[in-house]
């Protein structure tokens, strides 16, 4: 039998990306491909990339530069980029870095093998349509080997809300949802192969509105369909955009005892003069209001959110309002970037923020969401929790999980198996994680 080729993905950007990267390895399985760790035995290096701000792509392109030495050695070595840089610049990857075999555009994945073959014959393969079947449909026939405890499960892609400086309405199109029998029999097969903890993702995930039996079904009547899984223990779901938070998922928060306290729902600012400017059609009240709406249906969930800062004509007023936006909500976690330029988006055409006002508001906000991210963190200190353990830690007998509310726990206990869901009494908060002891073995 021929020897495997191997294919080595680099994955940028956001867990959709690592989603599909997983269905590319399984797409490329198909072709003869096994996964390598490292470009340099590689026979396929394919870059998922991601274009969300201008050092994200800007990345790609130094790092397909240092490939070049890798080709030099290994002239059989095929090169593609895919994801959103992909789907963004298409043929003018090719143009400024002929190293470039194939571009694929993330709705195209399932004809990988096909391209791969052009490539292996000497052509450039392209493509970056919006086909109108369903790219999981035909990626369906996953490997079947077991799995980690904790799975990604894309529900959803694209968006319609055109935010005035996001890329994503024109790299991954209009909103898509998928069929919820597809959806439901993915997640079966994966809690099959031992994961206990899916997260349902989507630019707009809770936007979500697949066919189901009886018409469409919201985010919230697929998570009640999975609720029924035996074996699956826990649920999330990420993105979401406050517009779409529905009163069946603010319920289900509270009801719903596999949906995790937890909610990844960005605001991006706080003035409401610039959320007008960014077209979110929400101002920071209704935000505030929603936030207060589902912490009585869950009280103890944790608030995770996106900031940006430096939008366009954002004033220093403008910022405070988002400090205070942010003192109000007092957030388990936060995400905050400086606003990026992005080509043919409506806010690139529009005054600019000075680089050095947007870095020292950054790190403004920044250190008051390490403050607010490290007292959450703290405050888990002397309660018990349930975690979910993935994978040995770095000390002899340690195992590392993660807990209902996603912090990184630690435990050293050598009976702990990857899997195991056990209630565990927090001792002590170091930088990024938790440490505690296992309180009781769950029933064997
Ligand atoms: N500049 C900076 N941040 C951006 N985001 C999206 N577009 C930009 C941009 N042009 C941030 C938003 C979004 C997160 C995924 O990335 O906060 O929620
Ligand atoms: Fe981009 Fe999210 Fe706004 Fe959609 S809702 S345009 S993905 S920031």
């Amino acid at each position: 039998m021929a020897e495997p080729k191997k294919l080595f993905i680099k994955t940028y950007g956001c867990q959709m990306n690592v989603y599909d990267s997983e269905r590319m390895a399984e797409a490329m399985g198909g072709a003869g491909y096994v996964e390598t760790q490292t470009p340099d035995d590689a026979d396929m290096i394919l870059l998922n990339t991601c274009h969300i701000r201008e050092k994200a792509a800007e990345k790609v392109y130094s790092e397909l530069g240092r490939f070049r030495e890798l080709k030099d050695a290994k002239p059989d070595l095929k090169i593609g980029v895919a994801g959103c840089v992909a789907q963004a610049e298409g043929e003018e990857i090719m143009r400024r870095q002929p190293l470039v075999d194939l571009v694929v555009g993330p709705q195209s994945y399932h004809r990988l093998p096909q391209m791969e073959a052009k490539v292996r014959d000497g052509a450039k393969a392209l493509d970056t349509d919006f086909p109108l079947d369903d790219k999981f449909d035909t990626l369906r026939k996953r490997a079947k080997a077991k799995r980690g405890p904790t799975a990604f499960l894309t529900v959803q892609e694209g968006c319609d809300k055109f935010c005035a400086f996001c890329v994503v309405p024109y790299t991954r199109g209009a909103e898509v949802s998928r069929p919820a029998d597809r959806i439901i029999e993915e997640a079966r097969e994966l809690v099959d192969r031992g994961v206990r903890e899916i997260t349902l993702l989507g630019q707009n995930v809770n936007a979500y509105h697949g066919a189901g039996p009886d018409g469409d079904m919201t985010l919230a009547g697929l998570i009640w369909e999975l609720d029924k899984i035996d074996g699956l223990a826990r649920i999330r779901f990420t993105t979401s955009h406050p517009n779409d938070m529905a009163d069946d998922l603010i319920e289900a928060h509270g009801t719903c005892a596999k949906l995790m306290p937890y909610l990844h729902l960005p605001v991006q600012s706080g003035s409401d003069k610039i959320l007008k400017r960014m077209n979110r059609s929400h101002t920071a009240e209704s935000y505030l209001r929603l936030i207060e709406r589902i912490r009585e249906a869950r009280p103890d969930i944790l608030m995770s959110g996106d900031f940006i800062v430096g939008f366009p004509e954002e004033t220093e007023e403008d910022f405070q309002a988002t400090m205070d936006l942010i003192e109000e909500v007092n957030y388990g976690y936060a995400y905050s970037f400086k606003y990026s330029t992005r080509p043919g988006t409506p806010a690139a055409e529009r005054p600019q923020v000075d680089e050095e006002v947007k870095s020292d508001r950054l790190q403004r906000l920044q250190a008051l969401i390490t403050r607010q991210q490290r007292a959450a963190q703290e405050a888990m200190v002397g309660r018990s929790v349930n975690v979910l353990f993935e994978k040995p830690g770095r000390l002899p007998g340690q195992m590392v999980g993660k807990s209902d509310y996603l912090h990184a726990v630690h435990v050293t206990d050598a009976s702990i198996q990857p899997g195991d869901i056990l209630p565990v009494k927090i001792i002590d908060s170091g930088t990024n994680s938790l440490s505690g002891e296992v309180l009781r073995r769950a029933a064997e």
